[in-house]
């Protein structure tokens, strides 16, 4: 059970506020019934809501992806800089979204926001090793030696022990990485270490999401039905 303006405010449509004052006018119903009170508790799945007759859709929770471009932080809030969250339209934002792990600013691509904390801890966990695809261009040409490298697992000049990973070269300044892991600046620190540094990079996806590449940077669509379904299984 729920409290009504909960349920109500996660539309998106309202603020809590707003919503308090819609049911104090008399235009929310719950199954016919004029709602009483902002704070009465309802089983969302199961009853029916209207507000000026119109039958409201409810969605537990939202799954967002988002091509994250430069320049953006992947935080919720910055006083200085702009965030992802300030990509989306409002009524998503009044949903407490975050994002399920981190990009640099200056990494693209891939990030998927939701406010469903469970899906986010399970795919964020490094028990589950769900793999993250980057694509990455360097200013220095990489070699076959730079694969084996990858797959032998690193240790780090500063003693961070990074587990193996795939280094697929796609051309002399151009490669593949699949982590399971997702430390800090971890692909940038892993090339870095083989002596070839980041100029470029660009998430492609995270276990079995992948980033749908008619989404230009800065944009944002809700995932699939099917998306959703190979994410939770
Ligand atoms: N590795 C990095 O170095 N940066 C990212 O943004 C993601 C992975």
């Amino acid at each position: 059970m729920e409290r009504l303006d909960k349920v109500l405010a996660s539309t998106g449509r309202w603020s809590r506020r707003e919503v308090k004052g819609l049911v104090r006018q008399g235009r929310v119903t719950a199954d016919g019934r004029i709602a009483g009170s902002p704070e009465e508790k309802i089983d969302p799945a199961q009853t029916q809501l209207r507000v000026d007759g119109e039958l409201l859709a409810y969605e537990e929770h939202l799954y967002v992806m988002l091509h994250k471009p430069a320049g953006v932080l992947s935080a919720t809030e910055d006083r200085d800089q702009p965030t992802v969250l300030d990509l989306l339209p409002a009524a998503w934002r009044r949903r407490e979204l975050f994002p399920v792990g981190r990009l640099d600013k200056d990494t693209e691509g891939l990030l998927l926001l939701t406010d469903d904390g469970d899906l986010a801890h399970r795919l964020l966990s490094p028990r589950r090793h769900v793999d993250k695809l980057y694509y990455a261009r360097v200013a220095e040409d990489l070699e076959p030696s730079d694969e084996e490298t990858f797959a032998a697992g690193m240790t780090l000049a500063d003693g961070l022990v990074c587990r193996p990973a795939k280094l697929e070269i796609l051309s002399p300044q151009e490669c593949l990485v699949t982590l399971q892991e997702g430390k800090f600046h971890q692909v940038k620190r892993m090339l870095a270490h083989c002596g070839r540094p980041v100029i470029y990079l660009k998430r492609l996806a995270m276990g079995p999401l992948q980033l749908d590449e008619s989404l230009a940077p800065g944009t944002y669509r809700k995932l699939t039905e099917m998306e959703l379904a190979l994410l939770k299984e």
